[in-house]
């Protein structure tokens, strides 16, 4: 359980919040506060997914505290551009109690290399994957090994069905993942169907709007290290599925902003997923390397990060560095498109792309697994040893 807040007062620079069990106040940005609002505007009800475009807040605004007499658990801030955000003393206490908890003065490492056979694309259009037949890839061992390999330096794969006789059923998305490994189960079941139906599942994915580009589970410590879908129905229009390589921006960063880079590999950034008797909760840096200082996993998905705090200065270059990822990340010439027909299979690796979707009309249904890394590394192994 949270302690209290028992104190707070403006100033400034944010709200100085003190709980029952601290003594020194600490101080919470505005900024901080306006991407942390608990309103409907703010942040999904049902999903507690965020809401706020936390790129488009102005850094410097600082907002006004409105009481709530009724409801003492509660205050409201009122902002110059007129929003008025809702907080509560249990969210603020929560997150306080985390911050001062954690020895700020042990830092993690803040510098990475680049995998050795990684074929970055920050521009899809001078590089990308070989598209590869599905009924090659699941017959024969030599396009098989092609596609592991493309999938492997690209980060992503499309797999094109028979036009004539495609295959639409959950056999055949079984039979792909068996070629690669075994569906991995996660709070989703393993296989299963995604539409626009709010009913199944309180997220985002399953509704018909864009969705930015994100990787999946920032709140699992294992991540899926493969995301696929196998498509039965396009939608009318739109819907197309975004890949962004997260690989090419973590490179690009280091060599031009290096200092963004060496935050974005040093904070860890949690993530969370809340729906009826669950609730995820994992944290790792959106830059995550390996013991050798090899960059392994990109994670970035803002719709799930979870509230944590930061010292003022290292918060400072944490939301610099962040939106500046999410500047790239969204850049649509860093962005491949790609419309799936009837069978068509599209595999991301969800340690490396972002995934995303553009908003679609009229009735979409893909069939989607998970799959692990080490089982595509391992096929990988097999494949060019023998
Ligand atoms: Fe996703």
């Amino acid at each position: 359980m949270s302690d209290a807040l028992i104190d707070f007062n403006e100033s400034e620079a944010g709200l100085e919040l003190r709980i029952s069990d601290t003594t020194e106040p600490v101080t919470v940005s505005w900024r901080w506060l306006r991407d942390h609002g608990e309103d409907e505007a703010s942040r999904d009800p049902e999903t507690l997914q965020r809401r706020v475009d936390t790129f488009a807040i102005d850094s410097s605004a600082s907002g006004q505290i409105e009481r709530h007499d009724g409801n003492p658990g509660w205050f409201s801030i009122r902002w110059p551009d007129g929003a008025v955000t809702d907080h509560s003393h249990t969210l603020l206490a929560d997150v306080i109690s985390a911050y001062v908890a954690t020895d700020w003065s042990r830092a993690l490492p803040s510098d990475f290399a680049m995998p050795a056979d990684a074929v970055l694309w920050g521009d899809p259009a001078t590089a990308a994957p070989d598209e590869v037949k599905l009924d090659a890839f699941l017959g024969t061992d030599e396009v098989l090994t092609h596609g592991v390999d493309q999938l492997s330096r690209y980060g992503y794969l499309v797999l094109r069905a028979n036009r004539h006789h495609p295959k639409l059923d959950r056999a055949r998305a079984e039979a792909f993942a068996e070629r690669l490994g075994y569906i991995r189960h996660t709070i989703f079941g393993g296989m299963w169907d995604l539409a626009p139906d709010l009913t199944e599942h309180a997220d985002t994915a399953y509704s018909s709007v864009y969705l930015g580009p994100h990787t999946d589970a920032t709140y699992s410590h294992d991540a899926p290290g493969l995301q696929y879908f196998l498509c039965v129905q396009p939608a009318e229009s739109g819907g197309e599925s975004l890949v962004v390589d997260g690989f090419a921006i973590a490179d690009e960063l280091a060599r031009t902003e290096p200092e963004a880079a060496a935050t974005l590999a040093s904070v860890s950034v949690p993530g969370r997923y809340i729906e009826p008797g669950v609730h995820l909760q994992a944290e790792r840096p959106v830059f995550r390397s390996d013991a050798r200082g090899v960059l392994r996993q990109v994670s970035f998905n803002n719709y799930d990060r979870a509230p944590f705090l930061l010292p003022a200065e290292r918060e400072q270059q944490f939301y610099s560095a962040y939106a500046r990822f999410a500047e790239l990340a969204n850049d649509p010439s860093r962005r491949a498109a790609v419309s799936l027909q009837p069978g068509d299979v599209f595999v991301i690796d969800n340690w490396r792309a972002m995934h995303g979707r553009n908003a679609f009309s009229g009735y979409r249904h893909y069939i989607g697994a998970y799959l692990n890394h080490e089982d595509l590394e391992s096929k990988r192994r097999v494949l060019t040893s023998a």
